[in-house]
């Protein structure tokens, strides 16, 4: 089958990478692509959430399965488009994205499905939202209603952090949440209108500085899989969490189709859920993808037509992967761009080592940082430690003057490991 990727990050060099090593994948492209993604497939420079203008290409190529990896394509209907002109995709339509585009819409399900989760009020302005936190405790948490790459999110640690939290968002609408206590980890799901199957465990480190301080980022780095997440943990989050929801949207006649990433937080009582995605997670899907056996596009294929539950459940290597991101200075404030970056290759020479490419472009045939999140430097191995390693061995290859990364990615586990 001939494949269309939509997206430019580093979770699309993954896919693409992955992808490419499937037999039943043939033609590969990608819109708009990256430098790194372009060693795998065919760039075409379009709009990713132009619905009109990837239609329009996926006829032109006789595309047979688009491939959306980022969120903001599904929250603006592009999976509908595609749908609508019988062309296979992977990602859910609009409808069933709200669980990722509106914090408040799937906590409202949640509450309707007995579905755990943290206590929560949602507030159209920010006086009800002042006026709610008499309702919580400390800390509280204050969420920005729509997308926000992550970073609208504020765990508050007193009440006046609360209210400066709710005055920067401004008037738009937000949600209040209880604090859950808790080991965070990541289940990614396959679902296909009311079956899902899990796919892969992770865990990811969202603040950007060593120790989990500072600003939330998109990901510094994760981790696969995630031993926290038992078996017994796992089954409890698909039976309590991912079906019911599936289910729900079914049933709501908006059934899902895609990636569901669902963040838990592993509480005492149980796996709650803190926050859907309806994509791969990134850092998380650089570190899942090298796990994947067997014929990934063919599986990926059988979500989007349909036919998940007459294929076999996905398989994982027994192996551990990590992902390190190396990002430009300031991120995630503004990122210095247009470093240069050399010796990807060297990186590439340690044994289970791929650097993928999250913000890069070239500049006159020379690789340059475009972007915050620049590289995802990702290992496997057979064990969690060496698999961390290596990836910090090859991070250590690159020359990037510009850049920085984290150096305590997976502390948690190493910690376990070590105890
Ligand atoms: P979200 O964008 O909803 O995933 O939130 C970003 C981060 O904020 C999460 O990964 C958690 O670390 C933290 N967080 C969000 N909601 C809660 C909660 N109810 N209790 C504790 N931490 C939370
Ligand atoms: N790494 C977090 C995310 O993709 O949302």
């Amino acid at each position: 089958m001939d494949i269309l990727l939509l997206g430019s990050g580093g979770r699309e060099d993954a896919l693409a990478w992955r992808l490419r090593q499937s037999p039943s994948c043939g033609r590969l492209l990608a819109a708009p692509g990256n430098p790194g993604i372009a060693r795998w497939a065919e760039c075409a420079a379009i709009d990713p959430c132009d619905s009109g203008a990837v239609v329009a290409l996926a006829k032109e190529q006789a595309i047979d399965l688009v491939v959306v990896g980022p969120e903001a394509p599904l929250v603006a209907g592009v999976a509908d488009a595609l749908r609508q002109a019988d062309i296979g995709v992977f990602g859910p339509n609009a409808a069933a994205a709200r669980l990722e585009g509106s914090k408040g819409f799937t906590k409202d399900l949640c509450k309707a499905n007995g579905i755990p989760t943290a206590d929560y009020v949602r507030a159209e302005r920010a006086a009800e939202a002042r006026e709610a936190l008499s309702q919580f405790g400390i800390p509280v948490v204050i969420k920005a209603d729509g997308l926000a790459a992550g970073k609208g999110v504020t765990v508050a640690m007193s009440r006046a952090e609360a209210e400066a939290a709710i005055d920067a968002a401004g008037d738009g609408p937000l949600v209040i949440e209880e604090f859950l206590e808790g080991e965070e980890a990541s289940l990614f799901a396959l679902v296909d209108g009311a079956a899902a199957v899990p796919l892969a465990s992770a865990q990811d480190h969202k603040r950007v500085g060593e120790g989990d301080t500072g600003p939330n980022t998109g990901g510094m780095g994760a981790y696969a899989p995630a031993p926290v997440l038992t078996a017994e943990l796992q089954s409890r989050a698909m039976e309590e969490i991912v079906l019911p929801t599936a289910r729900a949207l079914a049933a709501a006649g908006t059934p899902f189709s895609g990636v569901l990433y669902a963040g838990l937080m592993l509480t005492a009582q149980g796996p709650k859920l803190i926050e859907y995605n309806v994509r791969f997670g990134d850092p998380e899907c650089e570190a899942i993808m090298p796990l994947i056996d067997g014929d990934f596009a063919e599986l990926l294929l059988a979500v989007a037509t349909g036919r998940l539950g007459e294929i076999a459940p996905p398989r994982l290597s027994p192996q551990h992967s990590m992902t390190v991101i190396v990002a430009a200075r300031g991120y995630p404030g503004t990122p210095a761009s247009g470093g240069a970056i050399r010796a990807i290759e060297a990186a590439e020479q340690v044994a289970g080592v791929t650097v993928f490419h999250a913000g890069t472009e070239l500049v006159q045939g020379g690789l340059v940082a475009k972007g915050g999140r620049v590289l995802a430097v990702t290992a496997v191995a057979d064990t969690f430690a060496n698999a961390r390693a290596r990836a910090y061995r090859a991070v250590d290859q690159i020359d990037f003057a510009d850049g920085f990364h984290r150096r305590d990615i997976g502390w948690r586990e190493l910690q376990r490991e070590t105890a």
